[in-house]
């Protein structure tokens, strides 16, 4: 299957997202808020994207003591987020407090729970597979949904391991696209080829000249 675009909102005000957003929804249904975005404009972005339509991927990778993070997670089911992310070096008590809390939380709201996506090593660090394995091994020991990893880990994390769950690749770059701090990129078709479920794409289509373009170019619509 043709994984689905996720649109990294990182932009420092609720007039520049909502520009992208009512640009590219639907053709991107659901958007990133990160730490960038979230500081400086709190909630109420996460209120603007559902009341488009569209779907929040909440990424402020948590990472803390397993009582703090399990607090913050019971704030994401509130907020109603299709994913969040945590960093799987948390550890495993961490995870599961994070997992447990979400679950009470979704039944005690009867809202939705959040799928709960694991970092494994940040896609700006170089990275050695054996490390990536270990990594969404934890993660999805304690009972995370899926993990976040760059496309070269993608197709032999699917390989290593036999369960099914969800992949978020982020470094996506078109060819000819200026790395950034990214080391370990890949361009889409790359990234489809590897199974990845998610693609997180965010400077090449916020810095590009006509971002619909762009957007349009990276999901492969065929009338560009
Ligand atoms: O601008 P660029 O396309 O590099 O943005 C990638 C997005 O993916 C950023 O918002 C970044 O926070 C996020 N991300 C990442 N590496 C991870 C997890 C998320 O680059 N491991």
């Amino acid at each position: 299957m043709k994984p689905e675009i996720i649109l990294a909102l990182d932009v420092d005000s609720l007039k520049k997202s909502r520009y992208f957003i009512n640009l590219l929804f639907p053709k991107i249904k659901i958007f990133k808020v990160g730490i960038q975005l979230f500081t400086a404009c709190g909630p109420e972005i996460i209120k603007i994207i559902h009341k488009k339509g569209a779907e929040v991927l909440f990424d402020l990778k948590f990472f803390d003591i397993p009582n703090t993070v399990a607090n913050a997670v019971r704030w994401a089911v509130q907020f109603n987020v299709k994913m969040l992310t945590l960093h799987i070096a948390g550890g495993e008590e961490m995870l599961k407090a994070a997992v447990s809390s979400a679950k009470s939380q979704a039944r005690r709201l009867n809202k939705r729970r959040p799928l709960l996506i694991g970092v494994t090593v940040l896609t700006s660090k170089e990275a050695n597979f054996s490390r990536v394995l270990k990594m969404a091994k934890i993660g999805l020991n304690s009972g995370l949904d899926g993990v976040v990893c760059s496309a070269r880990e993608a197709v032999l994390l699917s390989k290593e391991i036999k369960k099914k769950f969800i992949i978020v690749t982020p470094g996506i770059r078109p060819q000819n696209f200026a790395i950034n701090d990214q080391k370990r990129t890949a361009t889409v078709s790359e990234a489809v080829k590897a199974g990845s479920n998610y693609l997180v794409v965010g400077r090449p289509i916020l810095e590009a000249k006509d971002p619909l373009l762009i957007t349009k170019r990276i999901i492969g619509d065929s009338n560009v």
